[in-house]
């Protein structure tokens, strides 16, 4: 009896919170040239029914024999049946994740970390600001939204990336061009050809760093959140220029990188000083930016 009792306490206690789900990769999208997106859906069809998670949250994508990696859910809460995860090939994992293809199958733990708090951001307008891959988290919540259209205010996207080769997302960018019930303002850090820069011009494209353009469009703050992802550098000079157009710290959300192993708390590997960034982040005002211990923001 004693010993039964203790079997199944085991094997609840002994459940691996590290194993992965598995998942099949249905479809790959090459964004640049060496960012990727891939959509997977569940092997498991109870899995598959039992997954929920809200943008702004990450995952562990594990190619096997390779290791894991962090990424960003990057679908929209609002498309069931699959995620997205958009990757630029750095190092072991995104490289071995590179070499997959459709119908091969990847490792997913999660959906861990906060998220973006959609529900206060309801009745605003929103300002999406996104950087290079950081438009990656940013377009899980823009799509988020744009599924519940009416019940937000006014949505601006600007969106920016080094050169025009390197927008992930172009056909999505190009889809956010064509509707009437947003602003999109797309830059570029520069171009590298007359042909390229006429065609640039054409489509309305602008060519200066995001801040500066920020600073051109002079966004209102007025009922007005900001939502700002991309490189660090970017993020702390957009933050300046927010503050510059009178937008209060916590009106303005973005979300940090921190280098993470375990993704729930347990290794201590992504922590700012008592704050553990994949629970209590990845997602943050820049009001509780500054105040992190030697924050830079
Ligand atoms: C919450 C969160 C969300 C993320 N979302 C995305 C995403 O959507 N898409 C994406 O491409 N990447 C994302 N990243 C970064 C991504 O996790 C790393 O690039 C990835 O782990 C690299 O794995 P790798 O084994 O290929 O590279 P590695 O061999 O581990 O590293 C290659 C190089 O990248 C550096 N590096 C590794 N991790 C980080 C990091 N976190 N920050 C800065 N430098 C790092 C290493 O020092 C090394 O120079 C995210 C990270 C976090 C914490
Ligand atoms: S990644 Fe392990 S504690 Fe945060």
């Amino acid at each position: 009896m004693c010993s039964m009792n203790s079997t199944s306490t085991d094997k609840t206690e002994l459940k691996n919170i590290y194993r992965p789900m598995l998942m099949k990769i249905i479809s790959i999208a090459d964004e640049t040239k060496d960012t990727r997106t891939l959509r997977l859906e569940f092997s498991d069809q109870k899995e598959k029914d039992a997954f929920n998670f809200k943008a702004g949250q990450f995952g562990l994508y594990s190619a096997f024999g390779h290791g894991e990696a962090v990424f960003c859910i990057s679908s929209s809460p609002s498309k069931k049946g699959y995620i997205e995860c958009t990757f630029k090939k750095v190092g072991k994992v995104t490289v071995a994740l590179r070499n997959l293809d459709i119908g091969d199958t990847v490792g997913f733990r999660g959906p861990y970390g906060n998220n973006f708090p959609i529900d206060n951001l309801k009745g605003k307008n929103l300002l999406f600001i996104g950087g290079g891959i950081g438009l990656a988290p940013l377009r899980s919540l823009i799509d988020n939204v744009l599924d519940l259209r009416s019940e937000f205010s006014n949505i601006t996207i600007l969106c920016g990336a080094r050169s025009v080769s390197d927008f992930i997302y172009k056909g999505q960018i190009r889809e956010w061009e064509s509707r009437s019930d947003l602003k999109l303002v797309k830059t570029v850090d520069a171009l590298t050809s007359p042909a390229e820069e006429t065609e640039w011009k054409a489509s309305n494209g602008r060519v200066g760093l995001i801040p500066k353009i920020l600073a051109d469009i002079n966004p209102s703050a007025n009922n007005t959140y900001a939502i700002v992802c991309g490189p660090p550098i970017m993020i702390k000079f957009t933050l300046q220029e927010l503050e510059k157009l009178n937008f209060s710290r916590d009106k303005v959300i973005t979300t940090l990188e921190n280098r993470m192993k375990c993704g729930f708390g347990k290794c201590g590997r992504c922590n700012i000083g008592p704050i553990y960034i994949c629970k209590e982040g990845p997602v943050f005002t820049a009001e509780e930016l500054k105040n992190l211990p030697q924050s830079d923001f």
